[in-house]
């Protein structure tokens, strides 16, 4: 029986990376970060990428680790605040994902990022504006999600429960087992 993947998405600090991991260790099933990917790929940190060869190419080398793991099944995968502005990614996720949007304000997602240098798009001079900006240009893509999940006040694996709750409804057999 194919098993769906869960696919995470929302913008930077929205818990992709952490909840991801939690996930995949409760439901038994393969992790994949799809940015810690294109590192391992291209033996080169994000912020490498960015710096060497700007953002063009980093949504190129990010497309193609998408459409390269989205042929597989059964995986819960974490992906960078970006990968939904290239269509072709979202796409290739519809096909056999289960799309979890992890939401909360973009002043609440400053908050907790904003002492961590890895993220190249904020190295601006107001980076609670860029992500404000980020927010309001992405919001129509991160709402084509199946499941949105509101993540303010709660504990990580409350998080984790209630999308394995909201996912039971969508052939997602590892939440049922
Ligand atoms: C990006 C988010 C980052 C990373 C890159 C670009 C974005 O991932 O993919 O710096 O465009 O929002 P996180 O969302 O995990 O921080």
């Amino acid at each position: 029986m194919n098993k769906k993947n869960i696919v995470l998405i929302g913008l930077m600090g929205a818990g992709k990376t952490t909840i991801g991991k939690m996930l995949s260790q409760k439901l038994e099933t393969e992790y994949v970060d799809i940015d810690t990917l294109i590192e391992r790929e291209s033996k080169k940190t994000i912020n490498k990428i960015f710096e060497m060869y700007g953002e063009v190419l980093f949504r190129k080398l990010e497309a193609k680790a998408i459409k390269k793991i989205s042929k597989y099944s059964n995986q819960i995968i974490s992906t960078g605040g970006g990968a939904v502005e290239t269509p072709e990614n979202l796409e290739n996720f519809k096909k056999n994902s289960i799309l979890v949007y992890l939401y909360a304000p973009p002043e609440e997602l400053y908050k907790r990022i904003k002492d961590d240098h890895n993220r190249p798009l904020l190295k601006t001079g107001n980076p609670l504006q860029t992500m404000q900006k980020l927010f309001k240009k992405r919001q129509d893509f991160y709402n084509q999600a199946d499941i949105k999940i509101e993540t303010v006040n709660k504990k990580s694996y409350e998080i984790v429960d209630e999308i394995i709750e909201k996912c039971q409804k969508y052939e997602c057999s590892s939440c049922n087992s």
